[in-house]
């Protein structure tokens, strides 16, 4: 079974909104593993829901991009599509009846916590940048 993922204050953002919908993907995918060790239903289920997440979640991390003009709004925006697409080629697999969940797992624990940290805490030093600029 794959392993959890811990939160921990190195996937802070500091913007609230963020850092709770952060929270929750976090709390979806363990949710996830958890429903692969049951059946394949169910995983096939949690992913969905994940999904579900992450799209609502980019929508409103996109727009935070596009009022504060963030400059690497496109290229942040293209990582959220390729993880988009890569999820829903391995969902397809699954519903095929391909035997990808430990590759699905592991995509999921490895981008999500690589892009949180990285990519998205570069928006929040951008946010921390403009307020620092406006007092
Ligand atoms: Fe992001
Ligand atoms: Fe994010």
């Amino acid at each position: 079974m794959a392993l959890r993922m811990i939160w921990d204050d190195r996937y802070l953002t500091g913007v609230d909104r963020l850092d709770r919908e952060h929270q929750a993907l976090f709390e979806y995918y363990n949710r996830l593993i958890e429903a692969c060790a049951t059946s394949s239903e169910e995983a096939a289920a949690g992913v969905a829901l994940l999904e579900r997440y992450a799209e609502t979640h980019f929508e409103h991390e996109e727009a935070v991009m596009v009022d504060s003009r963030y400059p690497y709004y496109l290229h942040h925006k293209m990582d959220h599509e390729s993880f988009l697409v890569e999820l829903h080629r391995l969902k397809s697999a699954l519903s095929a009846g391909e035997n990808v969940l430990d590759d699905l797992c592991r995509f999921l624990k490895n981008w999500l916590a690589s892009h949180i940290a990285i990519r998205d805490a570069a928006i929040a030093n951008h946010l921390h940048d403009l307020s620092v600029a406006a007092d």
